[in-house]
């Protein structure tokens, strides 16, 4: 074990919760790893972090242990005292400087920026599967004035990360979503430079014809031309099929790899991938050079469960940034649906299952909301900010786009996070997880 200075320690920590130094104006004089002594003799805060931190840690493994604010907590609980795991984060001081960083720590606003592997995004994305999506969404296309309308207001405010897939879009409509964000970006009235810095995070969809590493590359072409876009900022594969089709799964790593290979996407990640699945994918790119950006899974206050905490775990070890998709759990988070009042379409049958058991859940939501001067999506969106992930809410009107983009410029406080954490994990039933969900 090699002994780290308690100066790396909240280095550690600012980048286990995606952050840089520039976040914390306080925490400017902290160094990679150095301890500049003679300027943090001059800094308030760094002696205050000195006094929760007390000495050094020693633990080659900092990093992830650090992300992972249960096995602190339960470290530095009574019961836990006595362990021997105890002395390798200190006691629970690792806690006292997680809870002081987010103190100091500002909320994140929409034109701050975080990093998605060699990208700078804005903290919260905003997500497309509407567009064109008549079965689920409800999309017409007389809804594409309000959709450019709603592109260029989060566009305007700072938003410069969103999600789509070649797959979005039902029937005659296929491809829609690509070609109407292509359209939007086109049309944006700002500035040439606000248009160049945003970033489109596209998603391939594995179907049983893309047998070959041609056919995947062809599919990225594809996309790239639908949002008329020479790269695709992030190129994701939307699923894998190690659960039904194993023999094709390389075919698609070999697909988003030659992608990067020849600069058809900045940057490359994964959808729906387990622990295991996306260990193994880690590994097969690192041989080639290639690194994970981002892992996209469903993760909100009703899909946060040990899966998620697992991902989440092997994402923050490996520097890979977590999408969190259908954050406010397809609407079932807003408040505005009832087990009486559920939405047309197939929607309303899966809402009726799972709403019955989240009132205890929503009215924690409700009471943090009223405390705060916030609407429950906000609170929704903020605590999958707080986890260090980028949300990426989809929104269908201007009025859903301005309140989503309140949920940034504030953060939970951590009992606020820690009663929605509680009510979350005493649901009774959870949003049902993707099909195509790996381990
Ligand atoms: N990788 C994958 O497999 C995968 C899977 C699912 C989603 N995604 C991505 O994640 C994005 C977001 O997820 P999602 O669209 O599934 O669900 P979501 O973000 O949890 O919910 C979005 C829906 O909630 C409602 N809504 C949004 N803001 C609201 C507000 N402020 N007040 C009231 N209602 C509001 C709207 O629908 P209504 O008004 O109709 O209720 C909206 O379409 C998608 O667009 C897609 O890009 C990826």
């Amino acid at each position: 074990m090699a002994a780290v200075s308690c100066w790396s320690q909240p280095l550690a920590l600012l980048r286990v919760q995606g952050l840089q130094q520039s976040d914390a104006p306080q925490l400017k004089h902290f160094r990679k790893g150095t301890h500049l002594s003679t300027q943090r003799q001059q800094c308030g805060a760094c002696r205050r972090v000195d006094q929760l931190f007390g000495s050094h840690l020693a633990s080659g493994r900092q990093d992830s242990f650090l992300g992972n604010r249960q096995l602190l907590t339960a470290a530095s609980s009574a019961e836990h005292q006595n362990s021997a795991n105890v002395e390798r984060w200190n006691g629970g001081r690792a806690v006292a400087v997680l809870d002081f960083l987010q103190r100091v720590v500002p909320a994140k606003k929409p034109s701050d920026r975080v990093t998605l592997g060699p990208l700078k995004v804005s903290p919260m994305g905003i997500g497309t599967w509407a567009f064109g999506n008549r079965l689920l969404w409800g999309y017409e296309e007389e809804m594409d004035g309000e959709l450019q309308d709603v592109f260029n207001l989060v566009v305007s405010r700072g938003i410069n990360l969103f999600d789509t897939a070649d797959s979005y879009g039902t029937g005659r409509l296929n491809g829609k979503s690509e070609l109407l964000l292509g359209k939007f970006i086109r049309e944006y009235p700002g500035s040439e430079e606000s248009k160049a810095n945003i970033h489109v995070a596209s998603k391939f969809a594995p179907y049983p014809w893309r047998i070959t590493t041609g056919q995947m590359v062809d599919a990225c072409k594809a996309s790239a031309k639908r949002l008329q876009m020479e790269q695709v900022s992030v190129g994701q594969l939307h699923w894998s099929t190690a659960n039904y089709q194993p023999l094709q799964e390389r075919v698609l790593w070999d697909g988003l790899a030659t992608m990067y290979e020849e600069g058809l996407v900045k940057a490359v990640g994964v959808s729906n991938y387990g622990p295991k699945q996306m260990l193994k994918i880690h590994k097969y790119l690192e041989v080639r050079g290639v690194p994970l950006a981002s892992a996209q899974v469903q993760y909100s206050l009703i899909s946060s469960g040990g899966m998620q905490q697992e991902i989440k775990a092997v994402c923050d070890d490996l520097g890979i940034r977590l999408i969190s998709y259908s954050p406010l759990g397809l609407g079932m988070l807003t408040g505005k649906y009832s087990a009486e009042n559920v939405p047309k379409g197939p929607r309303g049958q899966l809402f009726r299952q799972i709403l019955p058991g989240l009132t205890p859940l929503l009215e924690t939501m409700r009471a943090i909301a009223a405390g705060r001067g916030k609407t429950l999506p906000q609170v929704a969106i903020n605590w999958c900010v707080c986890k260090g992930t980028i949300p990426i809410p989809g929104a269908k009107s201007l009025v859903q786009a301005e309140e989503n983009l309140g949920a940034l410029g504030w953060r939970l406080t951590d009992g606020e996070i820690r009663a929605l954490d509680d009510a979350s994990t005493r649901i009774p039933r959870g949003m049902i997880q993707n099909i195509f969900q790996t381990k």
